[in-house]
């Protein structure tokens, strides 16, 4: 038995290979102009060899583990742009699962965790005893929710939670243990929620999606329309001081990027004040995609919970988070905490982020208007196709008039080296997604929306076919 800890080793039998290709790939994207990357996008590119990649069989069919062939995943990754194991270049317009903000390994990031490990900054320890960048994470979070004056100020945050999914559920926990301390009678609480929401993979928050039909509730979980101004109202008049909570994602990716009214928000906050409920913001999504740092700063609604994740440590590590007001600090601590939250590292990185964002917030917006402005040039310019642009800034998805296109534009897209998503797995979904990290400036910007309406005229001209190409890119 050796120490070999080297990269080829710990991969394994294919690991030479791999490792080599790797390494090729990585050199490859290293130092290359964005302009000259985006010429080889959907390319093969011949300088790094051709291996095997390791099979993934080990991996439940949900994963993949059941396709057939050699795997065409992940290779290696460098801001926007990534190679597959098949060697062909992409950009990535989704963020990975939307959460690198900032692209893959960004450079100044990596710096600042290279120099903070150098510095003493362990990458996770333990939560009742935090490391420096975690408290000053929670004070910078508190001071990006509130102006100075704020009279109410959210002037709490849980980071002691690992992913969005853990945060969710601690912000849950919340609304029914105020609604437990408050309530008078031994009804159930009652959760109102927003049709097509996703709040994470756990019992509860699947409840609040309609899941586990035989499971009995603990809780009376009502979903409603997010423009559905009148529903909300019947619902707030019909159960009154038994709803414990209002859920909303203000963006909701997982429902085809639709945007959830400024009117809905402000009625439910009118309502939860009236009836004693916690107005919880799910901003996994929207968090940290835009200089105000939080999209209810920008709407002017104040909630009472706000969820945070995926983009808050861009990526480096899973780190999650709830703010909150000091009245609502009712759980304990192991009512809400997972062992790798209140990581130090994670919160290096998500300070580090802050400030980027906050040095290029002019870059930021006008990239998030470039995009957003783009897909409704696109929605007008093929009408007989596209059904209509939403979403806002940088989260943004194409909503095509047929189930039949939107999975063909997305199939276009992929084989021209363009990475989206597609909402066309619920019955009437039709939307191609696009969460484009906030490196892109405006020529990317520019580059995607050409790429799409490529594939937009390609699809109007039946039978045309796309071809792949390989390449010595310089
Ligand atoms: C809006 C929203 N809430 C919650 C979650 C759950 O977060 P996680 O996957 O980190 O558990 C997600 C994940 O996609 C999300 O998009």
């Amino acid at each position: 038995m050796t120490n070999d800890l080297s990269l080829a080793r710990l991969l394994g039998p294919e690991g030479t290979a791999c490792a080599a290709a790797m390494e090729a790939g990585r050199r490859w994207l290293a130092g290359r102009d964005p302009a000259v990357l985006m010429a080889g996008v959907g390319r093969e590119i011949a300088e790094v060899p051709a291996f095997a990649p390791i099979d993934k069989r080990a991996l439940p069919a949900s994963y993949g583990g059941d396709q057939p062939g050699p795997s065409d995943d992940f290779l290696v990754g460098q801001g926007l742009f990534y190679l597959s194991e098949q060697r062909r270049l992409f950009l990535d317009c989704t963020s990975g699962h939307y959460q690198m903000l900032w692209g893959y390994n960004h450079p100044e990031l990596e710096a600042a965790a290279f120099e903070a490990v150098r510095a003493g900054i362990v990458w996770d320890n333990h939560s009742n005893i935090p490391q420096a960048p975690l408290k000053q994470l929670g004070r910078r979070l508190i001071q990006a929710a509130n102006d100075p004056d704020e009279p109410d100020p959210l002037d709490k945050v849980l980071l002691g939670v690992c992913t969005g999914t853990v945060a969710c559920a601690a912000a849950l926990k919340t609304q029914i243990k105020v609604f437990e301390r408050k309530t008078r009678t031994r009804a159930a609480p009652v959760i109102l929620s927003l049709e097509g929401n996703y709040h994470g993979s756990d019992f509860m928050l699947q409840f609040m999606r309609g899941l586990w039909p035989l499971l009995p509730r603990p809780c009376e979980f009502v979903n409603l329309e997010p423009n559905a101004l009148d529903a909300i109202e019947a619902a707030f008049t019909r159960y009154g001081e038994r709803i414990a909570g209002f859920w909303a994602e203000p963006v909701m990716m997982n429902r085809e990027a639709i945007l959830v009214p400024r009117a809905t928000l402000e009625l439910a906050r009118r309502w939860c004040d009236r009836v004693g409920a916690l107005l919880c913001l799910d901003e996994i999504q929207t968090g940290f995609w835009r200089p105000e740092i939080f999209d209810f700063r920008a709407l002017g609604v104040r909630p009472d919970l706000v969820v945070l994740g995926k983009g808050m440590a861009a990526g480096f590590h899973p780190l999650s988070g709830v703010l909150f007001r000091s009245r609502h600090d009712v759980l304990e601590q192991y009512d809400a905490i997972s062992t790798n939250g209140s990581a130090a590292l994670p919160a290096l990185v998500a300070l580090a982020s802050m400030q980027l964002i906050h040095a290029r917030a002019g870059q930021v917006e006008a990239a998030a208007a470039g995009v957003q402005s783009g897909f409704h040039a696109l929605a007008n310019e093929f009408p007989e196709l596209v059904e209509r642009a939403q979403g806002r800034g940088h989260l943004m998805g194409l909503r095509l008039k047929s189930v039949e296109h939107a999975k063909a534009l997305h199939r276009r897209l992929l084989a021209d080296g363009i990475w989206t998503r597609v909402h066309a797995y619920h019955e009437g979904h039709r939307t191609v997604l696009t969460k484009l990290g906030l490196l892109a400036d405006a020529q990317i910007v520019d580059f995607l929306l050409d790429r799409i309406r490529q594939a937009l005229r390609a699809l109007s001209i039946p039978n045309s076919s796309t071809s792949r190409q390989t390449t010595n890119v310089p």
